[in-house]
């Protein structure tokens, strides 16, 4: 039995945060952040909206399209590093909304990296035959974890939703083979200081802005590029293809260098290397969802079309996803 994407959503908040607002509120300038990130604008989530409003939003448009009553889906990963609260799970807030009463439901939290944790686990319940439907939503509310005083971070980051509908059956995207990573020597390079139970929150770690993401982002580069390169080589060679058998590469919507330097490695034409990131910058988890969903919206892939998705995120983790189209279900 093979898991397959049957449907994909996205939703993205419609406020617009550009390179000259940015400009306003911190030294930087569109030149510094276009030439080095190729990012021009993100979306950023309105005050009263949330990871489980957004990720619900990507989850309806998915059960749309795939025309799936929400009491068909047997469980809900939901991947975010920003969930509405600790507890309840993410997951169980959304399957109220949906009224997807007869799912099992869990949150899972591998940052950047957090949509392929979530269609490996997927992948792994339809193909033991445990579930036969499984919604995955990777959601973030990245700017109520960034540092608007930062220019390290702030220009970097955007919030946005994604969503797919993995089953047994059906036509869309095969999901021949997924390879995983982590790396936890490196823990230090991207992390949240305070707010879990090692640092609980207190005065002190509000006053030294503890709550809001760090990152070393020179060396978070360096590893991007070769952990990712490392893992579509192990994915692709599972599968005994190389990369010219790849129609479309997405990856991890972080930099456009870290894509091009991904793109160049395994000559990958750029017209066939999908980018969203001069629009919305980096999305964490719901990035390469996003990327997959506008890229099938476009009817650019076609039958036997191979895609390659590589994500990488803090922990360190990554992982790399083979998807091939197949419309004969
Ligand atoms: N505007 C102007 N100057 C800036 C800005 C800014 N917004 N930000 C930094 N600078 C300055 C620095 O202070 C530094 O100045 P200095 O030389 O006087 O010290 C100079 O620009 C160069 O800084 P670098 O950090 O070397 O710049 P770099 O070319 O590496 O770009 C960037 C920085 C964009 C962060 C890059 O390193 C990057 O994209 N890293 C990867 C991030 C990533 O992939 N994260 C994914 C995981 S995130 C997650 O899991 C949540």
């Amino acid at each position: 039995m093979k898991a397959r994407i049957v449907s994909t959503g996205a939703y993205l908040p419609s406020k617009i945060l550009t390179n000259l607002d940015l400009e306003q509120m911190v030294d930087t300038s569109d030149e510094w952040i276009t030439s080095r990130t190729g990012i021009k604008e993100r979306r950023i989530a309105h005050e009263e909206e949330f990871t489980s409003d957004m990720g619900l939003k990507a989850a309806q448009e998915a059960l749309a399209q795939a025309k799936l009553p929400p009491e068909k889906i047997d469980l809900i990963i939901f991947a975010t590093h920003t969930p509405d609260h600790f507890f309840p799970s993410t997951a169980c807030m959304i399957q109220k909304e949906l009224g997807a009463k007869n799912a099992a439901g869990f949150d899972i939290q591998a940052a950047c990296s957090g949509y392929l944790y979530g269609l490996s686990v997927a992948k792994s319940f339809i193909e033991s035959g445990a579930y036969k439907n499984i919604l995955l939503v990777a959601s973030e509310k990245l700017s109520s974890i960034i540092d608007y005083e930062d220019r390290n971070t702030c220009i970097l980051f955007g919030d946005g939703a994604s969503s797919a509908i993995i089953s047994n059956e059906g036509a869309g995207l095969i999901i021949p083979h997924i390879c995983l990573g982590s790396d936890g020597d490196q823990e230090n390079l991207i992390k949240l200081p305070a707010g879990g139970c090692r640092k609980v929150a207190s005065k002190e770690s509000v006053d030294c802005r503890e709550h809001f993401l760090r990152m070393e982002g020179r060396e978070v580069f360096k590893h991007a590029v070769r952990r990712m390169e490392q893992a579509a080589i192990e994915c692709l060679e599972h599968e005994g293809l190389t990369d010219a058998d790849v129609s479309w590469l997405i990856a991890h919507q972080a930099n456009i260098r870290i894509i091009d330097a991904i793109a160049k490695r395994f000559s990958i034409p750029a017209d066939r290397v999908y980018k969203t990131v001069h629009k919305y910058g980096n999305t964490s988890s719901s990035s390469v969802g996003i990327a997959l969903h506008e890229l099938l919206l476009d009817g650019n892939v076609n039958e036997g079309d191979r895609l390659l998705l590589v994500a990488f995120g803090a922990g360190l983790t990554w992982g790399a996803a083979l998807l091939e189209k197949n419309s004969n279900g």
